[in-house]
């Protein structure tokens, strides 16, 4: 019996072109891209290649462009990065009932250490209104996220309108848009966000990669401190294999 997949919102394959364009990097072109030797050079090109890629995709500049090890490191680094860096301004966070767990769980573990979450709900469609996205706001919220395609049913939520009330009342807006980039269109500035989630095996590239954008000047605490790679936003060796 031939199976059919038609979960392309769990994973997708590797497109072959994907494939082509990474051979190099597992054959030969091994350099560290962050090395000040002639060894580095190809890797960094090819990083700083699909940096740029990404940046054209979303409407932004190169350098807002963090890679991560995939849609969960993105949210991770989005929820508890600025909550480790604004927690003297507020606690609150605003987020929805209906987030991938990799919104809810770290939003249930910064409880733990102090934060304040409101967990908007949504109507029968899974549409979050963004009356009650205002209505959450406190003057201790440091951040709203929500999803922009849900990945159970893919209700697309309001995200513009959020962002509006976000940049209304100064507070930093974040969605995670692992289901919606590559599908719909997803410009940073026409969803008016500051942050925002990718997670490359939803849209023909390997597991293990991802990204968050992260609009110029926005304050982030690492998750993984180390050397300063990614402008000291994420540690660890960059690499050109799966960016
Ligand atoms: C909406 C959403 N966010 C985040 C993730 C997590 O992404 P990753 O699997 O790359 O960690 C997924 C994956 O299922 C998702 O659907």
């Amino acid at each position: 019996m031939t199976s059919i997949y038609l979960d392309y919102n769990a994973s997708t394959p590797i497109d072959p072109s994907v494939t082509a364009a990474m051979r190099p990097y597992l054959d030969e072109a091994f350099g560290n891209p962050s090395s000040g030797h002639w060894a580095s050079l190809p890797a960094k090109a090819a990083l700083e290649k699909a940096r740029g890629q990404i940046a054209a995709l979303l409407g932004c500049a190169p350098d807002e462009i963090v890679f991560t090890s995939g849609g969960s490191e993105a949210n991770n680094l989005a929820i508890k990065g600025t909550f480790f860096a604004l927690r003297h301004k507020g606690e609150h966070i605003v987020t929805t009932t209906v987030e991938h767990p990799a919104i809810l769980a770290p939003c249930r573990f910064l409880e733990q250490l102090g934060a304040a979450v409101t967990y908007v709900p949504v109507d029968s469609t899974g549409r979050v209104d963004p009356e009650d996205v205002r209505r959450a706001i406190t003057p201790r919220t440091i951040l709203i996220s929500v999803m922009h395609a849900n990945n159970e049913v893919g209700t697309i939520e309001p995200i513009e309108e959020i962002g509006a009330i976000a940049r209304e009342h100064g507070v930093r807006f974040h969605t995670d848009a692992a289901q919606s980039v590559g599908k719909i269109a997803t410009k940073v500035d026409t969803l008016g966000v500051g942050l925002l989630t990718i997670a490359g095996h939803k849209l023909y590239a390997p597991k293990g990669v991802g990204a968050l954008y992260v609009r110029g000047g926005l304050r982030l605490e690492p998750l993984i401190h180390g050397a300063g790679h990614e402008h000291g936003r994420r540690a660890g060796t960059e690499s050109a294999l799966l960016a």
